[in-house]
Formats: structure tokens, C-alpha cells, sequence
């Protein structure tokens, strides 16, 4: 999973730079080729004074980390890996934070590949079913006014390579079967992502926007929990976020947390 600089260049952090001027989230760029983790990183300089729209970008993470305590992995070169600090005005509740991060990056992948990304319950950025994304939103423990999104997706890799259940993951690669600008698409998410943060910080909401671009309204899921695996139908999701589900056995169940999994 080392970098492969021949047919894999490194990120042009001077271009990035400029695509990204002006941008909110994006006031001091911090690019280094290789990290742990950079959601540590940020997490790291968000408890010392490090301002709002600190971002900070990798190339190759040694540490990586996803959802539910799991590793986030993708060889060297290829990838979106990123972590923004954000000091809210006001307190914004786990629900938008995680909605905001979902729709930063599915916005941003649409726009920037013209591919068809939808999300799935709650935050994984999903194309033809298979992910091609996620999202890590860690508030600063102690601090309801800061928090770190980290987003990483899977841009010129194959899905192969990543090492995961086959057929269960894809990247703009494998979709689109050419190799993406990768200054463009991180461009991209970074202004999807303010835009939708200047909607919540104005005080509106983001349930309207993640719900239209739900992948799993409609569709035949298995839920499980941590006792037991429900299987149904999703009817939609109520305001605070949470899933709905139509159960095999008539009744309407629903869910703050679980692991999705499309039929
Ligand atoms: C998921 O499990 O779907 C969430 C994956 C989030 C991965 C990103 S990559 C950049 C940032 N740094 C990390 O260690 N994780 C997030």
C-alpha cells in the first residue's frame, strides 16, 4: 500500500491551494504525504487554538480509521483523505454534524465526477449500491462548539486493491474507468461541504437535502442491531435522523443506530 510515485503522483498542494482560496473551511491548508490518521491530526490541533476551516490532507494514512472502531484503508496516491476543524456558532446536534459530512460529500463527488452518489443511512456515499466513501465525525470530546469531519474517498484506486469484500466497494476508477482529477474532486467536497455548513450555521436544516439523496427510501434493507437483525422496508427517516423501517412481521420500527445492509 506504499505510494507508487511513477504512475501515482502526489497531490499538487499549490494547485489545491488555489482551487480551494477564499473557502471558508479550507483558511489554512495543511498537506502532509504521509499521516496517521488525519482526523487525529486535527482532532489534536482542534484542543489547542487551531481555528475553524483548519483542513488538513494526506496522501497515505497509516492509521486510518472509519466508523464503529474499523480501519480505513487506501494505498498511497490515490485517494480523497481529509479532516476539517469546525467551531460552530451554535450547537449543532451529532444528526447535522454527521448529515452535513454525508451531503459534503456527496455533493462534491457528484459535481466533480458526474457520477450518481447517494447516501446510505446514515453517511456512507454509495454508487450503484457499493460504497464509495464515508464520513468520521468526532466532536471534541468536552466542547459542544468544535468538532473534526473527516471524509475519505476512493478516487484512482481499484477496489481490489482496498482488500474488502468484493463487490461491496467501488471508486471513481473502477466506475468511471479513468482516473479523476483528484484537485478537482477534493475542491469539489470542500465547497459542497461549506456550502451546506453556511445553510446550518444560518440556522436551517439539512434533513430535506440528505433525505432526497437517500439510497435505501424504498428499499428492501437487513437492520442489525446489537441483539438482533430486523429485515424490511425502509419507509424514510424522521427529523432527528432516524431510520424507519416497515418489519417483515407488520410492525414500523425505528432506529438510531445499526448496520445497514442493502437486499
Ligand atoms: C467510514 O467508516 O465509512 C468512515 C471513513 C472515514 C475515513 C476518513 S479518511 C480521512 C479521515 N481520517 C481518518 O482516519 N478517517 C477519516
Amino acid at each position: 500500500m506504499q505510494p507508487s510515485p511513477a504512475s501515482k503522483p502526489p497531490l499538487d498542494v499549490l494547485r489545491l491551494r488555489r482551487l480551494l482560496a477564499g473557502n471558508r473551511l479550507a483558511g489554512e491548508v495543511i498537506y502532509k504525504p504521509q499521516t496517521g490518521s488525519t482526523n487525529n491530526d486535527a482532532l489534536a490541533a482542534a484542543r489547542g487554538t487551531a481555528p475553524e476551516g483548519t483542513l488538513f490532507i494526506t496522501d497515505f494514512q497509516t492509521q486510518g480509521r472509519g466508523t464503529r472502531g474499523r480501519t480505513w484503508r487506501s494505498p498511497g496516491n490515490t485517494s480523497l483523505l481529509l479532516s476539517v476543524i469546525l467551531r460552530p456558532t451554535r450547537v449543532l446536534k451529532p444528526v447535522e454534524l454527521t448529515q452535513l459530512a454525508a451531503l459534503g460529500l456527496c455533493n462534491g463527488l457528484r459535481e466533480s465526477t458526474s457520477l450518481d452518489v447517494r447516501i446510505k443511512w446514515p453517511n456512507d456515499a454509495m454508487v450503484r449500491d457499493k460504497k464509495i466513501g464515508g464520513v468520521l465525525v468526532e466532536p471534541l470530546p468536552g466542547s459542544a462548539m468544535a468538532a473534526v469531519v473527516g471524509i475519505g474517498a476512493n478516487l484512482n484506486l481499484a477496489a481490489s486493491d482496498i482488500g474488502l469484500a468484493e463487490g461491496s466497494v467501488t471508486s471513481v476508477l473502477d466506475e468511471t474507468g479513468s482516473r479523476c482529477d483528484r484537485e478537482l474532486v477534493i475542491a469539489a467536497v470542500v465547497d459542497a461541504l461549506e456550502r451546506s455548513y453556511r445553510a446550518l450555521e444560518d440556522g436551517g436544516s439539512l434533513f430535506e437535502d440528505w433525505t432526497a439523496q437517500s439510497a435505501v427510501i424504498g428499499r428492501s434493507v437487513s437492520l442489525r442491531t446489537e441483539t438482533r437483525t430486523y429485515v424490511g422496508a425502509v419507509s424514510g427517516f424522521d427529523p432527528g435522523g432516524e431510520l424507519l423501517l416497515d418489519c417483515e412481521d407488520g410492525t414500523r420500527r425505528r432506529f438510531t443506530a445499526g448496520r445497514l445492509e442493502l437486499l
